[in-house]
């Protein structure tokens, strides 16, 4: 089952503000950044065990345009310049789902806008582990 990890409750950067006037996220509110390259939001997951994990970032874009993320974990970008396209409204929340192999001990996530479009609003950070392929084991 997924930890669940909240945008409000991260780290984000200069200029955002915790807002509740879209409905239907999750926890207390969600972040929204200044439309700008950099704006980011960033996460701290403790793992027991190291592995592959499934990271899948609760968000919206009300807006007709993509607004893309780097997605870093642990300082190294692991999804680069991925396009988040609009969910349709500012209270259509959906999840964009990466991959992402972690460490055993904290880990940093970091959701950055790679363009002046900005980020998304920003709900959650959802990550669950993921089977091992061990059929490449050997
Ligand atoms: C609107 C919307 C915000 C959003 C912003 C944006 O102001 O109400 O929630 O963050 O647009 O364009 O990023
Ligand atoms: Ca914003």
């Amino acid at each position: 089952s997924a930890t669940r990890y909240e945008a409000e409750a991260a780290t984000y950067s200069a200029g955002s503000t915790v807002d509740t006037d879209h409905s239907g996220f999750s926890g207390t509110g969600f972040v929204n950044t200044p439309n700008k390259v950099g704006s980011a939001v960033q996460w701290t997951v403790n793992r027991a065990q190291a592995g592959p994990a499934t990271l899948a970032f609760g968000h919206a874009n009300g807006t007709t345009a993509n607004r893309a993320l780097d997605i870093a974990v642990s300082g190294t970008v692991t999804a680069k310049n991925v396009a988040v396209p609009s969910t349709g409204a500012w209270t259509r929340w959906r999840t964009l789902v990466i991959t992402a192999n972690l460490k055993a001990g904290p880990n940093t996530i970091r959701a950055t806008a790679t363009t002046a479009n900005g980020a998304p609003n920003l709900d959650y950070l959802d990550v669950t582990a993921a089977a091992t392929d061990w059929s490449k084991a050997m």
